[in-house]
């Protein structure tokens, strides 16, 4: 399973209605939207104000990324906004277990994201819970950041953990993703791929994402 989830981080929000209908028309497989607290991620985006406005146009599925100190406190209100996927942050959660089963008990799907320079430590303990993990390639707080190398390597490394366990959970990928590096990326061992800039910075969205399809598909 190889998907294509188009951050509107980096869409128009002056015609987000337009943008939205755009990609879910151009072949994305999931919305990727960013939020941010200020607290978290040095930088302060949209709440479950704006989602629940989103959901009622997108066609495809909201992969909702949380960059929030005490996500507990919100996951309601983004469930009930629509989103169909949730992620926490590693760094922001303290008690993972608990806010994972949580997430789960809405009958969505439940991911952790790990920033560049945070280890694994422990997932194994969470294994049962997870239906994606989402690996940062750039520190979170900004669209339009270069893709950092190492990432490569942590890709290929949680795959083999996967592999050792039994398991394919897929592995998500956010930041700095464009069409010349998609299919490095992919053939690392990636699933799900993020790109904000790599295809709203472009002139023709259904374009870019069948270019990338092609890539990672090839
Ligand atoms: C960064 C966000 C990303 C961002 C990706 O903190 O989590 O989803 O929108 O943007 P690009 O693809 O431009 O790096
Ligand atoms: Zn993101």
């Amino acid at each position: 399973m190889k998907l294509i989830a188009p951050s509107i981080l980096s869409a128009d929000f002056l015609k987000l209605g337009d943008e939205i209908t755009t990609i879910g028309n151009s072949g994305a497989d999931l919305l990727h939207i960013d939020i941010m607290d200020g607290h978290f991620v040095p930088n302060i985006t949209i709440g479950p104000f704006i989602v629940e406005s989103i959901k009622k146009v997108s066609t495809i599925p909201l992969d909702v990324h949380l960059m929030i100190e005490n996500p507990d406190k919100y996951i309601k209100d983004f469930v009930d906004a629509g989103a169909d996927w949730i992620t926490i942050h590693s760094e922001a959660c303290t008690h993972i277990d608990r806010t994972l089963s949580y997430i789960k008990s809405f009958n969505i799907k439940a991911g952790i994201s790990f920033n560049p320079a945070t280890n694994f430590n422990g997932i194994e303990y969470y294994f049962d819970k997870l239906d994606f993990v989402l690996l940062m390639s750039v520190n979170p707080g900004f669209g339009g950041q270069k893709f950092i190398p190492s990432t490569l390597n942590k890709i290929s490394q949680l795959k083999n953990l996967f592999k050792e366990n039994g398991l394919e959970i897929p592995i998500e990928i956010d930041g700095g993703i464009k069409i010349d590096n998609i299919k490095e990326i992919s053939s690392a061992g990636a699933d799900i791929f993020v790109s904000g800039t790599g295809i709203f910075k472009t002139e023709n969205y259904k374009e870019t994402i069948t270019e990338m399809r092609r890539l990672i598909e090839e």
